[in-house]
């Protein structure tokens, strides 16, 4: 199959390596904003086709969804919210739209945690067998692409696995292949409600003073079978795409974070700077450093920009 994101060959930015987050909120009954995003809203499983319609028309193709359940689960096994909302998408949308679905726990376990935890410790067992029950239950609703976010170790090829036991042998697997632990993520956090209790991420997420720990992460899971490798955030990593790129030879993007994007935001409501000007110009850093695709909260507003 061709990949939805390839190995680019042009210095230009284009829409299609752009990739448009989206919160849907089960507890939302119309669309609730989300502090320091903007135009970015936590949308209602009802609105939420609306709302994608919306950016399709300006443009954009790829979308990135992050679920949030009503219900916190101990043992993660209930995704039937999650396939519900993939599945009215792709009945709607079918081909003109790439669905990337954020596949990770911290938004469903009662502590924040991106895995199951107990006594403050992650229990990796547990973790992957919850992943892997949401990751299939992702792509029997239709999603295109699954994006682990956990971090965790041999996710990736925990998740291949399960893949061709139950047929889904040519699914692929965009990983957070390289994700450190940051500041930057605040925003989202209050939009995914998954700020984490009891103890930090630090045992799962990276170092950013670990250049070469950084770069393993991402040889790790391409080894283990991921399609995409993705370094976060965006411009606190951006030295490392290209040797990411040239170790494994593999598609690298960049996700632009809320903490980024926000910060973009701010300049401009302080009358300090253009929007998008000032997004246009982060992004082609980005595509200097070698991005091949791009997350970002504004992709919807730099497509006809471009
Ligand atoms: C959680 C997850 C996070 C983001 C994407 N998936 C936050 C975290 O690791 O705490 C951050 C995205 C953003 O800030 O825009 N698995
Ligand atoms: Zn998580």
């Amino acid at each position: 199959m061709k990949p939805f994101f390839p190995i680019s060959k042009i210095s230009k930015i284009t829409s299609n390596m752009l990739i448009q987050p989206f919160f849907i909120d089960q507890k939302i009954k119309d669309k609730k904003p989300i502090k320091g995003l903007g135009k970015n809203y936590s949308w209602s499983s009802k609105k939420i086709n609306q709302a994608l319609e919306k950016d399709l028309k300006k443009g954009v193709k790829n979308f990135l969804l992050f679920i949030v359940p009503n219900q916190k689960q101990v043992l993660p096994e209930d995704f039937s919210f999650h396939y519900d909302v993939i599945r009215n998408i792709k009945k709607q949308f079918g081909k003109d739209i790439v669905l990337l679905i954020d596949t990770c726990l911290c938004s469903i376990t009662p502590d924040g945690h991106c895995g199951v935890s107990q006594h403050k410790k992650i229990d990796l067992q547990k973790t992957h067998y919850s992943l892997g029950v949401a990751a299939n239950t992702y792509l029997e609703a239709g999603a295109d692409i699954i994006a682990p976010s956990d971090m965790m170790k041999n996710t990736t090829k925990y998740l291949k696995k399960t893949f061709q036991v139950n047929g889904f042998n040519s699914a692929s697997i965009m990983s957070y292949s390289t994700k450190f632990k940051s500041n930057l993520y605040g925003p989202f956090r209050e939009a995914a409600k998954s700020s984490p209790l009891g103890f930090d991420r630090s045992s799962y997420q990276l170092p950013v003073n670990d250049r070469d720990k950084a770069i393993k992460s991402s040889i790790d899971n391409a080894a283990q079978g991921a399609d995409y490798l993705m370094v976060k955030p965006g411009m606190t990593s951006i030295d490392l795409i290209n040797e990411i790129k040239s170790n494994t030879l593999l598609p690298t993007g960049v996700y632009q974070v809320s903490g980024e994007y926000a910060s973009l935001n701010y300049l401009h409501k302080e009358k300090l700077g253009d929007y998008t000007k000032l997004l246009h110009e982060s992004l082609l850093v980005f595509k200097r450093a070698k991005a091949d695709f791009i997350i970002t909260y504004g992709a919807r507003d730099i497509v006809s920009y471009l």
